[in-house]
């Protein structure tokens, strides 16, 4: 497995393997890898022939200084988990590689309104900036997301349909511990009593899939109930718990069509998200989470 730390080593890299004839494989990261990581590495090798991953801390995406400060780092391990992966070149670029004179940022209208951009002022910004410019530092084929963080997948869909970047984005299902929290590398924060309330969050869900496989369809009833299996948990802060269209991320009164149930709540000092999204099935709506 290549590392590299510099764009140009990058550059060098990928044009080579794009004149081999390789199609390019994806999947950025903050590190701190765990199995949910890896999962996107395993969907962009069935699409691509040469696997990319970055792993940088984005500072410009943490609204929170202590976030940022506090996010776990391990690149030793990671390097390791991302060779057995499959990854064939790792980018792990410093502050200064990336953000010299930078006075250019990316932004995503409208879509970033409600859910997690309306409580961290930048943090999409941060994020959509830094993928562009890992788009084209990397100019992959195919570049591979988590639902997980379904905000951040809908809006990197949207900038690179409104700014033509030539990828295609994959958004890959949310891989859970085995008792249903959802895999992110702030986990590590969480003490094991935490840990266990934070499943009321993954069982809110499972609560809200009954209702609407029973026909259930108005966001309030399900957001009351979900609400109440939440407070079970004793978050330390619920920020939101919203029913929004898939499309738009705007708040809706019904699920009539393809939506998105979307949670964030702080159990301790470490904030949690989860979700799950609601289509049309066969016979009703389907749940996937
Ligand atoms: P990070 O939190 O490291 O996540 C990297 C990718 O892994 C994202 O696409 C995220 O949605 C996905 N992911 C996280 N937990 C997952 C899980 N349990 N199951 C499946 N996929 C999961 O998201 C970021 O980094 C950053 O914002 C980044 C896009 C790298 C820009 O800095």
């Amino acid at each position: 497995m290549l590392v590299a730390n510099s764009i140009e080593e990058v550059r060098k890299i990928i044009s080579a393997q794009k004149k081999a004839g390789k199609r390019i494989g994806f999947v950025p990261t903050m590190g701190y890898l765990h199995e949910g990581h890896l999962s996107l590495v395993e969907i962009s090798k069935k699409h691509t022939d040469f696997q990319v991953m970055s792993i940088f801390v984005n500072k410009i995406q943490f609204n929170d200084k202590k976030d940022f400060e506090n996010y776990p780092r391990e690149t030793e391990r990671d390097l390791k988990l991302a060779e057995s992966a499959g990854v064939e070149l790792v980018f792990l670029p410093d502050d200064e590689e990336m953000y010299r004179d930078r006075l250019t940022y990316v932004d995503v209208l409208t879509l970033t309104d409600h859910l997690c951009g309306a409580f961290r002022e930048g943090h999409f910004r941060g994020v959509f900036t830094v993928v562009s410019k890992l788009f084209n530092i990397v100019q992959p084929d195919v570049s591979v997301f988590g639902q997980k963080d379904i905000q951040q997948a809908a809006g990197i869909e949207k900038m690179v349909y409104d700014l033509n970047f030539p990828v295609r984005i994959i958004i890959a299902p949310t891989i859970r511990e085995k008792e249903g929290l959802a895999m992110s590398s702030r986990n590590k924060h969480l003490s094991p009593e935490q840990r266990n309330r934070a499943l009321a969050i993954h069982r809110s869900l499972q609560a809200a899939e009954s209702m609407i496989e029973s026909g259930e369809a108005g966001a309030s009833v399900i957001l009351q109930k979900m609400k109440q299996i939440i407070e079970e948990g004793k978050p330390d802060k619920v920020d939101y718990v919203s029913i929004t269209s898939y499309d738009t991320l705007q708040p809706v009164d019904r699920i009539e069509n393809k939506s998105v149930i979307a949670i964030a709540a702080f159990f301790g000092t470490t904030r949690l998200i989860d979700n799950m999204i609601i289509d049309k099935g066969d016979k009703g709506f389907k749940c996937i989470y």
